[in-house]
């Protein structure tokens, strides 16, 4: 079920029925709550072509509608709106053939197969806020993603192939350090260092490019190195995945294309599409229709070296022979914006995405940077960048704090749990409110507040319907009634909304859209709960139509924080 979409189909009838064709009852949600649910413009455009007054299309197509049993009033209104409120037996009706079904009427979609590339960390480098807010969108787009049927396959898409490699290895080589010894400590501390020295010694800088062409071309010594250094480093980053609640079903790397490559050069070099530049290779990406500078993408350098890009593209070849998917989603910060666009058309020039006769598509999500208070990117006190653990462990032993303060008589390990589980959901929702596209200020204190547009009160609303039903002492299950109140129809209008969000959040590939629609709901819960006093109200029908409301409340709530990756505590 999907309100809007049926509400269109049916004033999109009555339009044809009146000769204007059906392509003018597009239905919304009503920008005016007070006046009307919802509402169609589509008078407005008909009466440019058919050259006719608007209002009096708006109320010919009203007129109609008002004899639908459906909806309460049906009016025409100025310049040529048309107003709808559904009758509050036919919204009773819709809410419970959601309390009846299973997926809470919310929709499917045609299924498709996709890729989703997110989270992104280099090994041996620190990780940054960055990775976090790739991390918690992808995970969160994937969650809805295989919700609305599709099939997902996750890829962390480790940074193991560039630069970084050869820099860390020649840097171990200066210090002495040998493989089997290296502690995560001592990588944490070398990269910086390496890229540091890299930048003021150019015999370094030559070192280490020599190091990355080596072990891309094979040296099994190097070889050895690296793999003991990626182990390291991928056990830390498991850990750290496992502890934001994201999960990955593949934990492949830039490495892992390493085969891919020579097909990929081969394939451009057959078409012609290799070019010689300053002994480096490059193939040409720009169209006559760019209206920004399009570079050529460099895919060899003139030491033989892979690039970010080289590795991207035999990535994107491997994708398509081992899963053939429909499409390939990328979630990196807006920096990389170029980078995609070079690697998807440089791919498209191949022609093997549509191998097989299927045309594998694919898109790069971008979004905006995390700032920290001072509107600069986000910096641990010390100036460094923040390490994606000990981020981690401050957000939880603020939430401890804050968890501590409110609980009495529960014990530490139940306190640690609850902690966990509201300092996750101060960071999620934290990041996912805002657009994807935004810059946003990181602000434990305000994400981890109460009240406002955080986690914690999301939490707070859902832990309070529980307790309720908890106390009720009869399971819920008694038949919806209609509204008593206003406030308790805006409630059930909202439930009739939750589906057009997912689709809008899935379009967009933008969790903020969730997290709109759950504030939302949460604030017509929290209205409907203060003004009614459910438990003891006298009459036993309407007490059970309420407990069945806040059920279906709570699964709603459930569901849609399911997807954001947020977990409800047993209680707060
Ligand atoms: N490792 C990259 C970084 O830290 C992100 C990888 C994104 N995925 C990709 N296929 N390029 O910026």
């Amino acid at each position: 079920m999907n309100i809007l979409t049926d509400l269109t189909e049916l004033v999109s009838a009555v339009f044809e029925k009146h000769g204007y064709g059906p392509s003018y009852g597009g239905v919304t949600v009503s920008n005016r709550p007070d006046l009307c649910h919802f509402q169609c413009n589509g008078a407005l455009p008909a009466a440019k072509v058919f050259k006719k007054n608007p209002l009096a299309i708006a109320a010919e197509v009203a007129d109609d509608l008002i004899n639908d049993a459906r909806f309460a009033s049906a009016e025409a209104v100025p310049p040529g709106f048309i107003n709808l409120r559904l009758s509050d037996t036919f919204l009773t009706s819709l809410l419970q053939g959601m309390a009846e079904d299973e997926r809470l009427l919310l929709p499917l979609m045609s299924p498709k197969t996709i890729v989703a590339d997110y989270g992104g960390p280099n090994v041996a480098k620190p990780l940054h806020v960055g990775h976090l807010r790739s991390a918690i969108i992808g995970d969160s787009v994937t969650r809805l993603s295989r919700f609305l049927g599709h099939t997902v396959v996750s890829d962390t898409h480790l940074g193991d192939w560039g630069l970084q490699m050869g820099l860390i290895i020649a840097e171990m080589e200066e210090r002495g350090l040998a493989a089997a010894d290296v502690t995560l400590d001592d990588l944490n501390e070398i990269y910086p260092a390496a890229s540091a020295r890299s930048k003021a010694e150019p015999d370094f800088a030559a070192k280490a490019a020599a190091r990355t062409a080596a072990l891309q071309g094979g040296d099994p010594a190097l070889r050895a190195v690296w793999e003991a250094v990626r182990s390291t480093s991928v056990n830390d980053l498991r850990k750290s995945y496992e502890a934001l609640g994201v999960s990955f079903d593949l934990w492949k790397g830039e490495s892992d294309a390493e085969p891919f490559i020579p097909l990929t050069l081969g394939g451009l070099r057959d078409k012609g599409l290799l070019r010689e530049s300053e002994g480096a290779l490059v193939v040409d990406v720009a169209l006559p229709e760019d209206k920004e500078p399009m570079p050529p993408m460099i895919v060899q350098k003139s030491n033989g070296a892979d690039l970010y890009g080289t590795t991207d593209l035999a990535t994107l070849l491997q994708r398509k022979r081992d899963f053939n998917p429909d499409e390939v989603w990328y979630f990196t910060d807006n920096r990389q914006s170029l980078h995609f666009k070079q690697v998807f058309r440089c791919a498209k020039l191949t022609g093997f995405l549509s191998e097989n006769g299927k045309e594998m598509t694919c898109h790069h999500y971008p979004f905006g940077t995390v700032n920290g208070k001072d509107g600069k990117p986000f910096k641990t006190r010390d100036g460094g960048v923040m390490q994606l653990s000990g981020l981690i462990d401050m957000v939880v032993s603020n939430a401890f704090e804050k968890a501590s303060s409110s609980e009495i008589g529960i014990n530490e390990a139940e306190l640690g749990m609850i902690a966990r589980q509201l300092g996750m959901a101060a960071l999620r929702v934290g990041d996912m409110q805002n657009h994807r596209s935004k810059d946003y200020v990181f602000d434990m204190d305000r994400f981890l507040a109460s009240e406002g547009k955080t986690g914690p009160y999301l939490l707070y609303t859902a832990v309070r319907i529980r307790s309720v039903l908890a106390k009720a002492g009869e399971a819920p299950g008694g038949t919806l009634l209609p509204p008593a109140t206003d406030t308790e129809r805006d409630l059930m209008l909202i439930l009739t909304m939750v589906s057009d969000a997912l689709l809008r959040a899935y379009a967009d590939k933008a969790p903020s859209a969730i997290c709109d629609i759950l504030f939302e709901l949460a604030g017509r819960f929290n209205r409907f709960y203060f003004e009614h006093k459910i438990l003891s109200h006298p009459d036993r029908n309407r007490r059970a139509s309420w407990l069945s409301l806040l059920a279906l409340t709570d699964r709603f709530l459930a569901t849609l924080l399911g997807l954001l990756g947020v977990e409800i505590p047993k209680h707060m």
